[in-house]
Parts: structure tokens; C-alpha cells; sequence
């Protein structure tokens, strides 16, 4: 109806498609999922308060391994904060895509912590993972995007990542939003010991930097645009990246691939030589995440390495460091903002966002609803 079609124009605002105005109300969905929950002591903050896990942090604290557990790209923001939560609470990680659980009935033990990530709270391999875990006597964990959601109800505590309405399939303001949720719960869980001090108020700085570095990162939208036109062609696109930037990887190549039905390819960088090194040409485009971290020099080797097999590469690195990256020049770049290494995956995310927009845009598919697939997948 003609009435239907105007409540669209009115919630899409001066945005063409709610997956382009989702990308661009990131500052303020990463906004609204900060607030109320930075404590501030005298002129600074000092940590994070959530509201919905303090009466379980000890028992988290305490527990023998903390399962992430999720389908698709809430998969791939608990795969973004594994190194965090590890580093800050001493509690090994195990990442599991909640259908793999189950197919394996891999073990779950009650001194675990089992943590659902999941947008909508409703996806069925998430949900029944849940029922899962929690017949074991683990812990159970929610982040989730809706209030009274399934997996919201039926977690024993858990975070509301308060990042609003997420219309477009594919999830970009979720993402970012439960990164930053579960970066604070990293900091809830961590202890306030002298060593981790400085760590922790660097991150919460950045955390309240957040908002203004991504709306820096998007003011990439034309570089993506034009990088769009010259791919838009092509049949594959592959994306490497290591540590933190691993998420990004696989998560940019699941916004390419999901929307802009190209094929693409998240790649971890340290097993490069163990198969993809063979994939590379003078033809097929390669995405180097290089941003600045602990394991940026590795990533300067893999560009090396690939540039002598006459690789064609787009490099994302941070700003100013282009020469640096590349000395001999001759390709693409994508410089980003810098923020501490656990936020990074925040601000990298975003270029992949409106390239794979743009790509969709240009290639002429439908941006908010992809072929064959579905918001919330409630059957599995
Ligand atoms: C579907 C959506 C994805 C989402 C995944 C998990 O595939 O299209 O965007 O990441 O389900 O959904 P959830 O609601 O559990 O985060």
C-alpha cells in the first residue's frame, strides 16, 4: 500500500536503504550502547557497570572456560573479543558456531560460562545450543540486541548491546554495538590489578572515543564507492588479516559475499602458506588488514610475500602509515583511524560495510533483502 511505502521513506530518512543508514548511525548506535554504563570517579571514567551481569561476574570470573556461542556474524563479534576477555579475565575462550555444538554434542561442563551472542535472540541453532548448555549446568550468558527475545529470556543474566532496530539482513550497527558490549564486559570481568591498569584506562578512553573515530572511518563512503566501481566486475574477492583483525576479515568477506553476491573470502593471514598463497595473481584482488598492532610486522612480511608473487592488493592500514606498509608503492589504499588494538575490528569493519554496499548498489541486487536469505533464521 501507498501508506506502507511512506513509513518506509519516513524510517529510511534520507538514506536509500536501511542497511546504508544503518552503517551511517553507527556513532550513535555505538552511543547508545555505552550509555549509562561507564562509571565516572572524579574527572574520570573508571570502569564499566552492567547492570544485567554484576551479581555473576564472580561466578564468571571463577569458571573453568567461557564458550562464545553464535551463528554468523554474531559469531564473528565474539571471535573479535575472544583475545580480550582472555587477556582481562585469564578464562581460556572456546568459540563455537552453535549448529557445530550441537552436531558434535561437544562437552559442556557446569563450571563453564556459556556466553549466546545473538542480534534478534531468536535464531533456532543459537536457541537450542542454549538449551543445550544449560542441561549441562553451565552458566548462561545473553547478549542480545532485543528485549525479550528468546535467548533473552531464557539466559540466566546478560547484555542488552542497545544498538536499536536492525532492519537490513545483513547485520552492520549489531556488529559493532555487541564488539563494544562485550568489550565491556571484558573490562567488568578483568580484575583491577596495578598490571592491567594502564590497559584498562586505555581502553576506556578509547571506548569514549569511539563515536567521534567512526564517524572519521565514514567519511570513507566515496573511496569505497570508487573502489566498488573498479571490483564490481570481478568473480572473488579475498580478505586477510590475523589477531584481532581476524573477525574483520572473515566478517568483511561475509558482507561482500551476503549482499553483493560476490564470492569472498575471509583469510587468516598465518596460513597463508598453507593453501591461499596458491589463489594469488596479478588478477584476483586481495584486502591486507595492516592496521597497527602487536602483529602488524607480520602482516608488513605478508605484504612483501605477496607483492612478489605480483599480487594485486588493496591495504588497509593506519592513517599515515602507507608509505611505511608499502614502500614501493603501486597500490590501493584504505587508511583508517587509530584506536587500542581491541577496538580496532570496530573502526576496520566499517570500509568492508560501505564496499560491500556500494557493490550491491552497482551490481544491482537488493541491499536490504539478499537472495535466499532471511533476517532470523528461526528453523534450522
Ligand atoms: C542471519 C542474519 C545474520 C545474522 C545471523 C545470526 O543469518 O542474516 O545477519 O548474523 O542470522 O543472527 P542473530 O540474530 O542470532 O545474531
Amino acid at each position: 500500500s501507498t501508506l506502507a511505502v511512506e513509513v518506509e521513506q519516513i524510517q529510511k530518512g534520507n538514506y536509500e536503504h536501511y542497511m546504508q543508514k544503518e552503517i551511517h548511525e553507527q556513532p550513535e548506535s555505538l552511543t547508545t550502547t555505552m550509555r549509562g554504563r561507564l562509571i565516572h570517579g572524579g574527572s574520570k571514567v573508571k570502569g564499566v557497570l552492567l547492570g544485567g551481569l554484576k551479581d555473576h561476574l564472580k561466578t564468571i570470573r571463577r569458571s573453568r572456560r567461557i564458550l562464545f556461542i553464535g551463528c554468523g556474524t554474531s559469531y564473528y563479534a565474539g571471535l573479535a573479543t575472544r583475545a580480550l576477555v582472555e587477556e582481562l579475565s585469564g578464562v581460556p575462550v572456546t568459540m563455537e558456531l552453535a549448529s557445530d555444538l550441537l552436531d558434535r554434542r561437544g562437552p559442556v561442563y557446569r563450571e563453564d560460562t556459556a556466553i549466546f551472542v545473538s542480534q534478534s535472540g531468536e535464531t533456532a541453532d543459537t536457541l537450542e545450543a542454549l538449551e543445550y548448555a544449560k542441561s549441562f549446568g553451565a552458566l548462561c550468558v545473553g547478549v542480545t540486541n532485543t528485549v525479550g527475545s528468546a535467548i533473552a529470556r531464557g539466559t540466566h543474566c546478560g547484555v542488552h548491546i542497545n544498538a536499536g532496530c536492525e532492519i537490513g539482513v545483513a547485520s552492520t550497527k549489531a556488529y559493532t554495538s555487541q564488539i563494544a558490549a562485550m568489550t565491556m564486559m571484558a573490562l567488568a570481568l578483568g580484575d583491577d590489578t596495578l598490571s592491567s591498569c594502564n590497559r584498562r584506562e586505555a581502553i576506556i578512553d578509547d571506548l569514549i572515543n569511539l563515536p567521534n573515530k567512526v564517524r572519521e572511518v565514514l567519511k570513507l563512503d566515496n573511496d569505497m564507492k570508487e573502489l566498488a566501481k573498479e571490483l564490481m566486475e570481478e568473480q572473488s574477492l579475498l580478505v586477510f588479516g590475523r589477531g584481532y583483525n581476524y573477525a574483520t576479515a572473515l566478517e568483511g568477506a561475509l558482507k561482500v559475499k551476503e549482499v553483493a553476491l560476490m564470492h569472498s573470502e575471509g583469510i587468516l593471514a598465518g596460513e597463508m602458506k598453507h593453501g591461499p598463497l596458491a589463489l594469488v595473481d596479478e588478477n584476483l584482488p586481495i584486502i591486507v588488514i595492516a592496521t597497527r598492532d602487536a602483529t602488524c610486522s607480520k602482516q608488513q612480511s605478508v605484504i612483501q610475500q605477496l607483492q612478489a608473487r605480483k599480487g594485486r592488493l588493496i591495504v588497509m592500514c593506519t592513517k599515515g602509515d602507507a608509505n611505511l606498509m608499502c614502500p614501493n608503492g603501486g597500490y590501493r589504499f584504505i587508511e583508517v583511524p587509530q584506536l587500542q588494538d581491541c577496538l580496532q575490528p570496530i573502526i576496520n569493519i566499517v570500509p568492508f560495510q560501505l564496499l560491500a554496499y556500494h557493490l550491491t548498489v552497482l551490481r544491482g541486487f537488493n541491499v536490504d533483502q539478499p537472495r535466499n536469505l532471511a533476517k532470523s533464521v528461526t528453523i534450522s
